[in-house]
């Protein structure tokens, strides 16, 4: 969704403005904006498409500016067009908000009353007009002291969502923003204070990072900070120090982030594990997973909740947990168990799993569960987010910054945090004994080089892209955990090639989709020898029978799939605990590679967002 940065210090370049919101482009926009403000006054420039647009603009910016702001927008109300890109103005009063605001037609009903002209068709305009309007209505004060209380004022009329960024030509050295809702962090260097949708933004420039809370006013000058609850009380948090590096967040040499992504599976996997399975006495340490804290023990369910990808990561988790904590676990889409009546209680755990950490969806469903009793851990690969404040506890899943906006990486990061939650459980409740827990443990250990070499077989699944890219729609099948890694495999190929993909559970297929088989339709059969295997053969023979085409993924020495496949990939051989780790490697190359074949904007697909800020 739309990405806000803003700068206040000795002077930053209108390249600054660009390049920090080239960091945020993973969230998704569709045209974007910069003002800068000097003692000449505030120049706006902006401009409808990608920041290309926005960069041959740039030399109508000035030079430098003490105090600046910039925008990438996710058209919500209103086209993307120019017009209705960030930021807008109002008399003295130039504002950028990422998030809705709910009541914005009511606002501007009484703005238009009170002779305020829209130029836009957004939500947005309606805050900058009603922040000047109180504004022009205080008296007494400096204009600083007038700015803060107007925006208290502002904050309580707003239904929504919202990070502001917002400058006032009339306190030429200070930057405010307002947060409900929506990710809002700021930073602090040497005279320099910053304020970014997210810490990728950011991190060239400082480590030293401060996640604003809901209900929060920040203002900020040259390299002093202040934060204040919307009813005007000081609020007073340390900075954290972040470890991501500037080299994290670029290509490093490969075509697209997505490409680089899915090849840190192996480094996302191995860096959530670590240290937090201990080989020698193959336990699980509990308190550096993070869930130390939770009654592992009395629990007498849990409930996952998540959206996309990270539903599905969770879906897959189900099998494993049930398996080895022996504990009932149901997986929610979010958008779904927010607005079911809820039925948890202290023996209940709720994990929320997001890579992003503000997902609006997962976000309202682990708070409803935890107003209701539930004890809630957050799964999130960034630290500190909204998700993880929401939760009694948090686990991180140490993928590292994700830039590509469909989720790889992040998943496989996910998979293991859960897989280790569950092995967790198991250890607390006494479900395993120390050799099953050992074995696990060891098992776990291996995948990143099992990972690793199934990672080889890019190229040539590239070449069997050349094959498929031309298709209009395509089946994917799997029974027990390779299910929800057909339903991984379908989401990354429709999202990024806007190939026509679905996934059923293949004892599914004669309940109804086996009606779409034909010589014209192809299935990706995902059948590694596990304990479904059989049943798996006679589902692709039933394909076959009915002359539809089969992409087989299974062990690279299986003779009988790879002769019944028309297609096939063949994976490492490894045990069936952590086939699904495997399994899903493929499939993300083979969405890749298609997406290339067709040309398509593989990092940042048409209509999406990195991080769904809004319901
Ligand atoms: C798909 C994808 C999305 C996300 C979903 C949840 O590739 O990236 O389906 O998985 O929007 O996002 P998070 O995990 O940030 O809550």
């Amino acid at each position: 969704m739309c990405g806000v940065i803003g700068y206040v210090g000795a002077g930053a370049t209108p390249s600054f403005f660009l390049n920090a919101l080239r960091r945020l482009e993973y969230r998704g926009y569709d045209s974007a904006g910069i003002a800068m403000l000097t003692q000449d006054g505030v120049v706006i420039q902006r401009a409808e498409g990608k920041l290309s647009q926005l960069e041959r603009k740039l030399d109508k910016l000035p030079a430098t500016a003490k105090v600046g702001i910039g925008h990438t927008r996710w058209a919500t109300h209103g086209k993307p067009t120019e017009n209705n890109a960030h930021p807008h103005r109002s008399g003295p009063i130039v504002l950028l908000h990422n998030g809705i605001i709910e009541n914005y037609r009511q606002l501007k009903e009484m703005l238009v009353v009170k002779g305020y002209e829209f130029l836009s068709e957004t939500d947005t305009e309606v805050a900058a007009h009603l922040l000047h309007h109180e504004y022009k209505n205080l008296t007494s004060g400096t204009p600083e002291q007038r700015m803060r209380e107007a925006l208290r004022v502002v904050v309580r009329q707003l239904k929504g969502a919202f990070a502001f960024g917002i400058i006032c030509l009339e306190t030429p050295e200070v930057l405010y923003s307002a947060k409900l809702g929506s990710p809002l962090v700021i930073g602090q260097a040497d005279g320099e204070s910053f304020l970014a949708s997210g810490i990728t933004a950011l991190v060239e420039h400082t480590r030293q990072f401060l996640v604003v809370e809901d209900g929060e006013i920040v203002v900020l000058k040259a390299g002093q900070i202040e934060i204040e609850s919307f009813d005007g009380k000081p609020v007073v948090r340390p900075f954290s120090r972040v470890e991501w590096s500037v080299a994290m967040m670029e290509k490093g040499g490969y075509r697209h982030f997505m490409l680089k992504e899915i090849h840190e599976h192996p480094l996302a996997i191995a860096q959530t594990l670590s240290g937090r399975v201990q080989r020698d006495s193959g336990s699980i340490n509990l308190a550096d997973l993070g869930v130390g804290s939770l009654p592992l023990k009395t629990l007498k369910r849990v409930q996952i909740v998540a959206c996309g990808t990270s539903f599905y990561a969770a879906s897959l988790s189900k099998y494993f947990i049930e398996s080895v904590a022996r504990i009932p676990v149901e997986v929610d889409l979010a958008s779904e168990y927010r607005y079911r009546a809820s039925t948890v209680d202290e023996n209940t755990l709720v994990v929320a799993v997001s890579q992003s950490g503000e997902t609006a969806d997962t976000l309202q469903a682990i708070k409803s569960a935890r107003a209701a009793g539930a004890q809630t851990l957050a799964v999130v690969n960034v630290p500190g987010s909204t998700i993880a404040h929401a939760c009694h506890a948090e686990s991180l899943t140490k993928a590292g910054p994700e830039i590509g906006v469909a989720s790889t990486k992040a998943f496989a990061a996910q998979l293991t945090a859960l897989y280790l939650v569950g092995l967790a459980l198991a250890q607390e409740r006494e479900t395993l004994n120390q050799a099953e827990l050992r074995f696990y443990v060891d098992e776990f250990v291996k995948i990143p080089s099992l990972v690793e070499k199934c990672l080889g077989l890019s190229e040539s699944i590239e070449r069997l892209a050349n094959r498929y890219h031309q298709l209009s729609s395509l089946l994917f099948i799997g029974r027990g955990p390779q299910w929800p890694v057909a339903l991984e495999g379908s989401l990354k190929l429709k999202e990024l090639s806007y190939i026509h993909a679905e996934a059923y559970a293949a004892g599914e297929l004669k309940h109804g989709p086996i009606a779409l088989i034909d010589e014209n339709m192809s299935v990706v059969c995902l059948a590694p020898r596990d304990a479904y295997y059989e049943k798996t053969l006679s589902n692709i023979e039933e394909i076959k029978a009915r002359g539809g085409r089969i992409l087989a993924v299974g062990q690279e020495n299986d003779a009988q799939l790879q002769e019944l496949a028309d297609d096939f990939i063949g994976i490492p051989e490894c045990s069936e605990a952590i086939l699904p780790f495997i399994t899903t490697v493929p499939l993300h190359l083979f969405a890749y590679w298609i997406a290339v074949r067709k040309g398509t904007d593989v990092d940042q697909p048409r209509n999406l967002a990195k991080s769904v800020t809004v319901e």
